[in-house]
């Protein structure tokens, strides 16, 4: 019967080097998951196999819980199971892996677990097998468990066990399943498209592969699939998607990884409405389906210039209200240095108006004053405004004509606090976008279940960039210019607006994507503008401007951060939640080391040596 007789006490842990029968499992075959049983099972012979959660002993009984993917079931052991089976169960440790035959029966009164789906029931066990020990774990397999993420990501496989994290990639699962449905109903077809290939660019830096076979040459991981799909449309796909795998080397923040999932799609023959309509159908698919939410369609939708203005960033949150506005000419007048100076230089001066804070602390009026300088904000000012008048170290600054345009500006109201930041433009909408965030969330305005989709759109085609002193895109340099802005990108590139448009929700960029230059005359154009010569347009686009001559069809498409987007429905704050082997903040996967170096004979291979020093 029993194929397997462990030793009992600290011996167990060695459970392995005694003669230990390779197939444990016999004739034994699992029933029924963990999750499963109810009252109604009462009667129930069954087989379950799982991991000991943890073992109580009372008196003659021992209690088991045991765990598998989907949930607990506690197990009994009784007396009468007899002396060996006893003996055998006392010696259960956390994370052995365990088959159990038994009766499922009712616990006692007063015993029930109303916190577990199983907890009104026991499963009383006839007869036990130990399929494999385990070493005490580094950490128990709870949630809120206070073990460091290091640890964590150390023992991945321990901590995938934990039935949240499996419960996230069940729904990324679905997430996916349900992708692929939605879009293949709709004619899209799924074309995997290479990994070792040439530069894609998207904004950040590639991952090289050393060629082998052509020494001295490398690929480049895809920062996307873009150039393929765009390939894929000229050959006449129509319809494509992929959920891919991207590559970027850059830094890393709660919201992204080197290496993350992309669903990529295109068409051909269409305009910006129909790539809105099917991701709304898609999104609003999702959400039903894996969150009981449905999102309320057509999705809203803001200028990049808006966003910018109000928001102070392109990915507005609006689940609360609490805008920035601009006060430069009000103020322009007014005998504070401080702003003065600051729009002397070329500067702006923008206010956010916070109902209710009138009752912030000084104390607290620093700290944002520290927050907002992380942006680059030399300062922040603020106005208290009390029932009995202004209270702010700069009021006397503020002649009587510039206090009532303010007020009239701002719509200022009595117990508001009203905070300004004089800066150029970008830091003054950096530090008061995130301040705006900031005081958000420390004031209980955000609704934690709401979801807000906003589409994003005419962003600008490019932005100069001061440190490479030229022109960069601000989408990626194949996005299409919208026609009526063409004229000016020879003579003022940065009014050129394009066909851009983001999604994002609660404030994050989900998904981004663009109509295309379909016209090679076009795409040489904005090369050019990009400060791109035609020679390294060659080198490294050829292929395309190559294609682009061949009857390419007008089409478009869009990215989505599948990570960032399941992140969201799970209601995690980290990608790494979503992730079954996500990277450190530094890249790196600590249960496998990777990156590693290479050995000598694969450097020889590669034609490589390596310079920098090597820090252990
Ligand atoms: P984009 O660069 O905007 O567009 O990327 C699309 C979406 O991918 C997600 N994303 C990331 N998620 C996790 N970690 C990262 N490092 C990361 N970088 C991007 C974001 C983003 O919105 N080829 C274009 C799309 C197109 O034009 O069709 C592209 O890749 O959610
Ligand atoms: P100072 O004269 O530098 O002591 O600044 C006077 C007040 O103006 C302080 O409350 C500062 O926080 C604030 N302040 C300083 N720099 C800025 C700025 N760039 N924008 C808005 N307020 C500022």
């Amino acid at each position: 019967m029993d194929v397997f007789e462990p030793r009992v006490g600290e011996e167990v842990a060695n459970l392995q080097e005694g003669p230990v029968s390779l197939d444990q499992l016999g004739e034994w075959q699992k029933t029924v998951s963990c999750e499963r049983l109810r009252p109604a099972d009462v009667g129930r012979e069954v087989v379950l196999m799982g991991w000991v959660q943890r073992r109580r002993d009372h008196g003659g009984l021992i209690f088991v819980d045991l765990r598998d993917r989907e949930g607990i079931t506690q197990v009994v052991f009784d007396p009468n199971i007899g002396k060996a089976g006893h003996e055998r169960a006392g010696a259960l440790r956390s994370e052995f892996v365990i088959a159990v035959r038994g009766t499922v029966r009712l616990r006692p009164e007063g015993m029930t677990n109303p916190k577990l789906p199983t907890g009104e029931i026991e499963v009383a066990v006839a007869e036990l097998r130990i399929l494999n020990s385990s070493k005490t774990p580094p950490f128990q397999v709870e949630e809120d468990l206070e073990a460091s993420e290091n640890i964590r990501l150390k023992y991945r496989f321990i901590d995938l066990r934990r039935p949240k994290l499996f419960k996230n990639l069940f729904l990324r699962h679905k997430a996916a399943q349900m992708t692929r449905a939605y879009f293949s109903d709709l004619g899209f077809i799924e074309v995997e498209t290479p990994v070792l290939t040439r530069s894609t660019p998207e904004g950040a830096r590639d991952y090289l592969v050393p060629s082998r076979v052509n020494s001295g040459k490398f690929y480049a991981l895809p920062q996307s699939p873009q150039l393929f799909k765009q390939i894929l449309m000229v050959a006449g796909f129509e319809r494509y998607f992929q959920i891919v795998k991207c590559f970027r080397d850059e830094d890393l923040r709660a919201d992204r990884q080197p290496e993350f999932t992309q669903l990529d799609l295109e068409m051909s023959f269409i305009r910006e409405e129909d790539i809105y309509g099917m991701i709304e159908g898609w999104i609003s698919r999702v959400f039903s389906e894996l969150k009981g939410h449905t999102p309320k369609t057509p999705f809203p939708r803001m200028t990049y210039a808006e966003a910018m203005d109000r928001y102070g960033t392109d990915r507005p949150d609006t689940r609360f209200e609490l805008l920035l506005t601009e006060v430069t000419d009000v103020v322009a007048a007014s005998e504070f240095r401080v702003f003065r100076e600051a729009i002397e230089r070329g500067g702006i001066v923008k206010a956010l108006r916070v109902p209710g804070g009138k009752d912030l602390s000084r104390k607290e009026l620093d700290e944002l004053i520290e927050f907002v300088k992380i942006f680059g904000a030399r300062g922040m000012a603020w106005i208290k405004i009390q029932p009995d008048g202004w209270q702010s170290p700069i009021t006397k600054f503020l002649s009587p004509e510039v206090q009532q345009g303010l007020t009239e500006r701002l719509g200022i109201e009595v117990g508001d606090v009203i905070l300004f930041v004089a800066d150029q433009r970008k830091v003054v909408n950096d530090s008061l976008g995130n301040l705006r965030g900031r005081i958000g969330k420390q004031l209980g305005l955000i609704d934690p279940d709401a979801f807000h989709f906003t589409w994003v759109t005419d962003f600008p085609l490019l932005e100069w960039d001061s440190n490479e002193k030229r022109y960069t895109s601000v989408h990626h340099p194949f996005t299409s210019p919208v026609e009526s802005d063409m004229s000016l990108l020879e003579t003022q590139p940065e009014k050129v607006r394009s066909r851009a448009y983001d999604l994002v929700l609660n404030g994050i960029e989900i998904g981004g994507g663009s109509i295309r230059i379909h016209q090679q005359e076009v795409q040489e154009r904005v090369f050019r503008a990009l400060g791109i010569s035609g020679e390294e347009a060659q080198e490294k686009f050829g292929f395309l401007l190559e294609a682009l001559q061949y009857g390419a069809p007008p089409h478009g498409g869009i990215a989505f951060g599948i990570d960032r987007l399941v992140m969201l429905l799970c209601g995690s704050s980290s990608i790494r939640d979503v992730i079954a082997f996500p990277k450190t903040q530094k890249a790196t996967c600590l249960m496998t080391n990777a990156p590693s170096e290479a050995g000598v004979n694969q450097l020889l291979e590669l034609c490589l040596k390596v310079e920098c020093d090597r820090k252990k």
